[in-house]
């Protein structure tokens, strides 16, 4: 039973969950998104609650969770200013969200035509449009470097990795974690036969500072909220 033997020991703590993937607006009707199905996000938050916690949930995935502050975003700027909001006196932060890296330099405000009018004697352009791309500010990164010498809050990265001829899935996990500066960082396996949107979830559970491990599942994605959590309380 996901919470089991755990009722209540976040009873007093306030944790922010971000979820789902963001979207990058292009025009009116088209953006830039991912296969994130937010389902594990929306999880750790009902986990969370169920322990006690007091739950803000950040998500592009839309939710109604029993006790969950939700707070409904849609792009990669909007999740920062809703998570840096609600983290200012959080005792944890998870950004299990699927950031964007990359938005469109620019949002075109009216539907993008296939084909347009241009010059005097009226010729169509049939030429493809090109979208530029910016950077996204890095959330996680933004956290950790507003933290500080503090303690608190806990934050909690999510990382979704492939082995490759450089390292294998852990060896990317853990030099993310060193990279991103988080206490703890949730990888997951994806690839071909690893479906986004699933109900179970596989992961491994790294913490900075340690050279343990903690394996998870296949297993329900409640099941892996738990796992995350039982990581958390023994940091708080
Ligand atoms: N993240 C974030 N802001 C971004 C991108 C990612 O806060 N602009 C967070 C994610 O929510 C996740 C963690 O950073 O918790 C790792 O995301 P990931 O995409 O694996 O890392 P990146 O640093 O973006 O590296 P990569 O080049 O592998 O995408
Ligand atoms: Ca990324």
């Amino acid at each position: 039973v996901a919470g089991g033997g755990r009722r209540g020991d976040l009873t007093g703590r306030r944790v922010v969950v971000s979820a789902g993937g963001t979207r990058e607006p292009i025009d009116p009707v088209r953006f830039l998104g991912n296969r994130s199905s937010g389902k594990q996000g929306l999880a750790l938050a009902a986990a969370a609650a169920a322990r006690g916690a007091q739950v803000t949930l950040v998500t592009s995935t839309p939710a109604d969770l029993a006790g969950v502050d939700v707070v409904t975003i849609e792009t990669a700027l909007q999740l920062r200013d809703a998570v840096v909001a609600a983290t200012a006196e959080a005792d944890v932060v998870v950004m299990a969200a699927a950031v964007a890296d990359f938005r469109p330099s620019t949002y075109v405000g009216t539907k993008i035509k296939k084909s347009h009018d241009t010059g005097a004697d009226g010729s169509a352009d049939e030429s493809a449009p090109s979208i530029t791309l910016v950077r996204n500010p890095d959330i996680l990164a933004e956290l950790v470097t507003s933290r500080g010498a503090a303690s608190s809050p806990v934050i909690v990265g999510f990382a979704a990795e492939t082995g490759d001829e450089s390292g294998s899935v852990l060896d990317h996990g853990r030099a993310k974690l060193e990279r991103k500066g988080c206490d703890v960082l949730v990888v997951n396996e994806v690839g071909e036969h690893k479906t986004f949107g699933a109900d179970d979830n596989t992961v491994t559970i790294l913490r900075r500072g340690s050279d343990e491990s903690t394996e998870v599942g296949p297993a329900s994605k409640a099941a892996v909220s738990d796992a995350v959590w039982d990581v958390v309380t023994t940091l708080l």
